[in-house]
């Protein structure tokens, strides 16, 4: 039995709402295993997510040390190296602030540039894949992303960390073949999973007046405010 059953009907609202609130996205972590048995609950955490008439057509594809998981990995590492680099460049992280190598933006980068520098040993990649039913088409992402945040929050819970990624597209042709994905399945995302090196902590996001309308587009609700001490990220402060 996976370990949430146990406590499935307890009033945990307080514990979700914190592990909500503060689910980082981690990208640095220790050379520590994930055990099948933390990855088998991950996973089935993830699979509780909802989906369009229940249909369930997401598929995960675990890279641990399978026979094609370190090939895998290294053509993940060449991809997400270069998917840094453009990002970079585009974002101007060398640029501005940037230059001092005390700013945010510096260490950012440095933590990015750790991080693409890794993936090879990364403890556990899982491809997270949807199996088409119809022509591929804006909305189709709407059963599969649910399911990665279930991810996340479940390794987050276990005391793992996780990010979300799209760089796998840069070596998606290669990934298909080595694995054996079929035509028909799209690899919707790249979660790269361990244990934190660093910690999960507060989310900063934008004020949650500045995203939050009432009754009509444009119109701040009264009532939309972010708990005391809130720090936000994205957006200017009130
Ligand atoms: C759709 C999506 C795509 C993302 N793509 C990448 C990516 O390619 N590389 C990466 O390092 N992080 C990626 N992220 C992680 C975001 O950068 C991260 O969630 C965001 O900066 C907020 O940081 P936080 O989760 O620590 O609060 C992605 C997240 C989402 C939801």
């Amino acid at each position: 039995m996976t370990r949430s059953m146990d406590s499935v009907g307890d009033d945990s609202s307080i514990e979700l709402l914190a592990g909500l609130a503060s689910t980082r996205t981690i990208r640095r972590y220790t050379s520590d295993p994930v055990p099948p048995e933390d990855l088998n609950s991950i996973l089935w955490h993830a699979t509780r997510a909802p989906s369009g008439s229940n249909r369930q057509p997401v598929r995960y594809l675990a890279l641990v040390d399978g026979p094609r998981a370190a090939r895998a990995k290294s053509l993940l590492g060449e991809s997400f190296r270069r998917g840094w680099s453009a990002k970079l460049r585009q974002d101007g992280y060398e640029s501005g602030s940037g230059l001092d190598p005390d700013s945010p933006k510096a260490r950012q980068a440095r933590a990015m540039q750790e991080y693409v520098d890794n993936i090879e040993s990364v403890p556990v990649v899982v491809l997270v894949c949807l199996v088409r039913y119809r022509d591929p088409n804006p909305y189709e992402g709407a059963s599969v992303y649910p399911a990665c945040q279930n991810l996340l929050l479940a390794a987050r819970a276990l005391g793992y960390g996780g990010a979300l990624t799209m760089w796998h597209q840069g070596v998606e042709s290669e990934l298909r073949s080595l694995l054996d994905v079929p035509d028909d399945v799209a690899l919707s995302a790249c979660i790269t999973l361990g244990k934190p090196r660093g910690s999960h902590g507060p989310v900063r996001r934008k004020p949650l007046h500045d995203v939050v309308f009432d009754d009509r587009w444009g119109v701040e609700a009264e009532w939309a405010h972010d708990p005391e001490g809130t720090r936000h990220a994205g957006g200017a402060p009130r």
